[in-house]
């Protein structure tokens, strides 16, 4: 894939709040780092709202761990996976495009860390839906808006053990919905799925378990609530093109 278009897809451009007060997640307060155009393999990007603003559906304390803790884990374990190899020069595609032959550490930390950047981005405190242009395709494809919610529903609860479910654009520029195990991604070669993703839920236990327990259902049918949709748009009129 073309590397501006891999980057138009990562999905931050639309993200450019200005933040303020203790509860924001990263040191910057006037945050324009999360922008996809600023993605950057060795840079751990603020998250572009604040820890409580997903309250009731994904709780604040939920959100400090899984950005401050996890996510952070995977970012400096990525770092630590690739020094001193030849991939410590390579943008994250690159990695992804041949992630087979770099060792589970550079596969699980690589993901964990791209994922989750992703799917931060893709989540907003007010959840609209998606674009016309969007809103056909999904209908077009799936029968019906909510056709699209049950089957990507389905795929996140049937997902064994932990994992992601995807919204993507296939390689033949058809949505689709599927599932991939620990922290892989569609961008991966090693991917039952591929093509460029839209749309993510991360449903290990560390997304939802503080809140919802064992209820991996619930947190699911939650998540609908705080759907960006804007910023699933426009990846999609990224990638379409
Ligand atoms: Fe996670």
């Amino acid at each position: 894939m073309e590397r501006r278009k891999f980057l138009k897809n990562l999905g931050m451009g639309a993200v450019a709040t200005v933040f303020a007060g203790k509860s924001f997640a990263g040191e910057l307060t006037n945050s324009t780092l999360s922008t996809m155009e600023n993605f950057n393999t060795h840079e751990f990007p603020a998250l572009p709202y604040a820890y409580d603003a997903l309250e009731p559906y994904i709780d604040a304390r939920t959100m400090e761990i899984h950005y401050d803790r996890h996510h952070r884990s995977y970012f400096n374990n990525f770092m630590a996976a690739i020094k001193g190899t030849s991939l410590e020069n390579k943008s994250i595609e690159q990695i992804f495009a041949k992630v087979s032959d770099a060792g589970d550490a550079v596969r699980n930390n690589s993901g964990g860390f791209y994922n989750h950047v992703f799917f931060w981005n893709n989540l907003a405190p007010k959840s609209t839906g998606p674009s016309a242009e969007l809103s056909t395709v999904l209908t077009g494809e799936f029968g019906s808006f909510d056709k699209f919610k049950e089957l990507f529903s389905n795929s996140a609860k049937t997902r064994f053990g932990s994992g992601w479910a995807w919204l993507y654009l296939t390689p033949a520029k058809k949505l689709a919905v599927g599932s991939t195990p620990n922290q892989d991604n569609p961008h991966m070669d090693i991917s039952a799925i591929k093509g460029t993703p839209l749309l993510a839920i991360d449903v290990w236990e560390h997304a939802y378990y503080l809140k919802y327990q064992n209820k991996r259902a619930d947190y699911i049918d939650a998540f609908w609530n705080v759907v960006n949709w804007e910023e699933v748009s426009r990846r999609y009129n990224a990638a379409v093109k």
